[in-house]
């Protein structure tokens, strides 16, 4: 609702509809107090909800992405034209039915000469989709589980029958959901909630410090002929942007093949954010891997979904994978028409740049100037973190209405906390993740508004 000013308004009496957030299952514990009125490229315009600035209005620069899921910000003029197309001509046959769509954006990937075809060659890989991270990341976990077992007779398959480990990081995040739940060694994320099922074919879970070389040779040399899988983020995103060093996941990747355990990426939230498509990839190129999920960005902004990439050994029980949206027409035409264009932009390379100045300021005009704030900043290409201090931790609901009000929207992520091998605590830490759109001038405009808002923070809370 704007006024003559093109000022938006929001009414907050209590017999009013619009913003009434009572409806909605809160998720938090605590409700931001703002509203969203629109939004353009990375400029969200947002408008205060509570309190005395109720109906303020304040543009607002978008370090976030949605949870870093909008790589082409809002209202992208390739994303508008492909979803309006799709609508009005490609159908909605499910993947029983081979689409025009699908095909098309299957073969420009994985077809010969296609964008990723040299790391996932069709003759070697197939694919499917699923609605959100979650589960992509749950059919991954089933088709580890189901490499382990006969499906026709419903049998242990030879020589895996003693593979009941599957090996996760300290400070992982995958999904909510129940299977994945295992794979998350904090108690916040576990307590009452599912275990792993029990025998047979049940499976344990355990978990070694992410970054670490030698302990994860020290645990294969111990451990490897008992892991069926190990589940890995490239970079950890809810760990606080933990990047590891060089050579690790390559590592990660020799230590498993020459186990026999299957390397699943989980790449949900690193697709498209690291200044490649894929995290998994080092000087010497794609590092491969047996399955791989992507998500986020993948669905453009506009659409939640996901994509797993599995070695075509990989499959599930007959019909044990069907799901009503893997690869509809709309989204396979989303889908490609945003990677084109992050393609043809070469967005992704301008990323790495983009990524390297925005460090730079995150550390200089941060982390050194707010040692009481800020403990570090890490990260890459449009994924960046800067972790709190733990006096600065201890305010998180302020620290983040008072970026917003600076006019600078960034999320937190939990830290990965407690780590084994006497490994230094990660605290919570700012995720700064701008759309892959974002411009030079907004990446200072960004950190910029960052600095206010952490003076003005430091004032007022610490
Ligand atoms: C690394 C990683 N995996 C999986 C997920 C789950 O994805 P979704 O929220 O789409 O289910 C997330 C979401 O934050 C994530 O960051």
């Amino acid at each position: 609702m704007l006024d003559e000013n093109g000022t938006a308004v929001a009414p907050h009496g209590p017999g009013d509809v619009w913003f009434d957030r009572t409806a909605h299952m809160n998720h938090y514990g605590t409700k931001l107090p703002f509203g969203c009125v629109g939004a353009t490229g990375i400029v969200q315009r947002f408008v205060e909800l509570d309190g005395p600035r109720a109906g303020r209005s304040l543009d607002v620069l978008d370090a976030s992405g949605g949870y870093a899921s909008a790589c082409l910000g809002a209202g992208s003029p390739v994303v508008v034209p492909a979803l309006t197309r799709a609508v009005e001509e490609s159908g909605y046959v499910t993947d029983e039915i081979a689409s025009l769509e699908r095909a098309r954006l299957l073969k420009r990937l994985f077809g010969a000469g296609g964008l990723w075809a040299g790391r996932f060659p069709a003759a070697d890989y197939h694919v499917t989709g699923r609605n959100s991270g979650s589960e992509g990341m749950e059919l991954a976990l089933r088709l580890a589980l189901e490499s382990r077992f006969d499906r026709r007779d419903l049998r242990a398959a030879k020589g895996r029958e003693g593979r009941d480990v599957v090996l996760a990081f300290e400070g992982a995040w995958h999904g909510w959901t129940g299977g994945l739940l295992p794979l998350l060694n904090r108690r916040h994320y576990r307590i009452g909630l599912p275990a792993v099922a029990a025998e047979p074919f049940g499976f344990t879970t355990e978990h070694i410090p992410f970054g670490e070389a030698e302990t994860a040779r020290e645990y294969f040399a111990r451990n490897g002929h008992r892991v069926l899988a190990v589940v890995i983020e490239p970079v950890q995103g809810d760990a606080g942007i933990l990047i590891p060093p060089p050579g690790y996941l390559r590592e990660m990747a020799r230590l498993c093949r020459e186990s026999g355990a299957l390397l699943v990426a989980d790449e949900v939230l690193t697709f498209a954010k690291t200044g490649e498509f894929f995290g998994m990839t080092d000087e010497e190129g794609p590092i491969p891997t047996d399955i791989t999920v992507l998500g986020k960005s993948l669905g453009m902004g506009v659409l939640s979904t996901s994509m797993v990439v599995a070695r075509r050994s990989l499959t599930v029980r007959e019909s044990g994978a069907v799901a009503t949206s893997d690869l509809r027409p709309i989204t396979c035409a989303v889908m490609g028409a945003g990677i084109e264009h992050v393609h043809a932009e070469g967005l992704l390379e301008r990323s790495r740049t983009l990524g390297e100045q925005l460090g730079t300021l995150l550390r200089r005009d941060l982390v050194d100037q707010f040692p009481t704030l800020y403990r570090e900043a890490r990260g890459v290409g449009v994924m960046h973190g800067v972790e709190l201090t733990e006096a600065a931790a201890a305010h998180i609901g302020a620290f983040r209405e008072r970026m917003i009000r600076s006019g600078v929207y960034v999320e937190f992520m939990a830290g990965a906390g407690r780590r084994s091998h006497g490994l230094r605590y990660v605290f919570p830490t700012m995720r700064v993740a701008p759309p892959l759109v974002v411009t030079a001038a907004e990446v200072e405009s960004i950190v910029e508004r960052l600095v206010d808002g952490s003076r003005a923070f430091r004032k007022e809370s610490l």
